[in-house]
């Protein structure tokens, strides 16, 4: 259970990052649903229930995650939990990427992840605990069309893993988790014929769900997870086997 604990969610205003805000609010925490759509993350937090608020933030500004932090800090008390969830692509094959496909991604999907991150240990260092969740991809091992998306999701293994070292000696844990295939907004663009194929990759034969996703966040911003740092999880019904 996550009764008492403050949260925050990246990107909860839909897809993968509102199943999250779902399940740790069903778990009994306070969910500080934070999106660049602020009219989503309003309406996500408003059906949550244990207090949760909508905030907007674009976690690409680093005065808007400082602020944000702050914020709720301010507001609670405290923050037990931060998921970095909120993600965007932009593919190009990478002859064709322009320099703004490029930035745009690195900007929202590795340096957000930075911004939140520090702005959260600053926190948890000094309270002696905490839990930080970053949402990479199975793309990080490399995928055709998404050198920025890939280079950026590698990007939060390497930031997650170092977190975990430089934290741990503070009893906060940072872990990463590797959705495969998930059936969101991010993956709806895609043209039937290459869903077919990518989810005929997937031994468990099936595009994953925002909760299968949730499930596993659930357990790592848990009490009972305290003895995990410092791991990349796939979460992708084998995708990657
Ligand atoms: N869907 C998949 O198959 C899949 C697979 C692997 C990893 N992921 C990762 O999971 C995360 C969530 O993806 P999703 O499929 O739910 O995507 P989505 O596009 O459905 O939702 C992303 C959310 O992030 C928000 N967001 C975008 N830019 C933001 C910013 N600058 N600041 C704050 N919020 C911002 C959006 O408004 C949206 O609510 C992303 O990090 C994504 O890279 C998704």
């Amino acid at each position: 259970m996550l009764t008492e604990k403050i949260a925050i969610v990246t990107g909860a205003g839909r897809g993968i990052g509102e199943g999250i805000a779902r399940k740790l609010a069903q778990e009994g925490a306070t969910v500080v649903c934070a999106d660049v759509n602020e009219t989503d993350a309003n309406s996500v937090a408003s059906s949550l229930g244990h207090g949760a608020i909508g905030l907007r933030l674009d976690v690409s500004d680093s005065n808007d995650c400082d602020a944000l932090v702050k914020n709720v800090h301010e507001r609670f008390g405290r923050l037990d939990i931060l998921v970095n969830n909120a993600g965007i692509n932009r593919d190009a094959m990478l002859h064709k990427m322009t320099d703004e496909q490029w930035q745009a991604v690195i900007a929202v999907d590795l340096s957000g992840v930075f911004f939140m991150s520090r702005a959260a240990s600053r926190i948890m260092r000094s309270a002696g605990s905490g839990r930080i969740v970053n949402i990479s991809s199975a793309s990080w091992m490399g995928n055709i069309g998404q050198a920025n998306y890939a280079a950026a999701k590698a990007g939060v293994v390497g930031l997650s893993r170092t977190a975990a070292k430089e934290l741990a000696r503070s009893q906060v844990t940072v872990n990463a988790i590797c959705p495969g295939f998930i059936d969101t907004q991010m993956t709806r663009g895609i043209p039937d014929a290459i869903r077919e194929q990518q989810v005929a990759k997937i031994p468990l034969g099936r595009m994953g769900q925002p909760g299968d996703v949730a499930a596993v966040v659930a357990f790592l911003a848990s009490d009972e997870a305290g003895y995990v740092t410092g791991e990349v999880i796939n979460v992708g019904g084998g995708y990657v086997l």
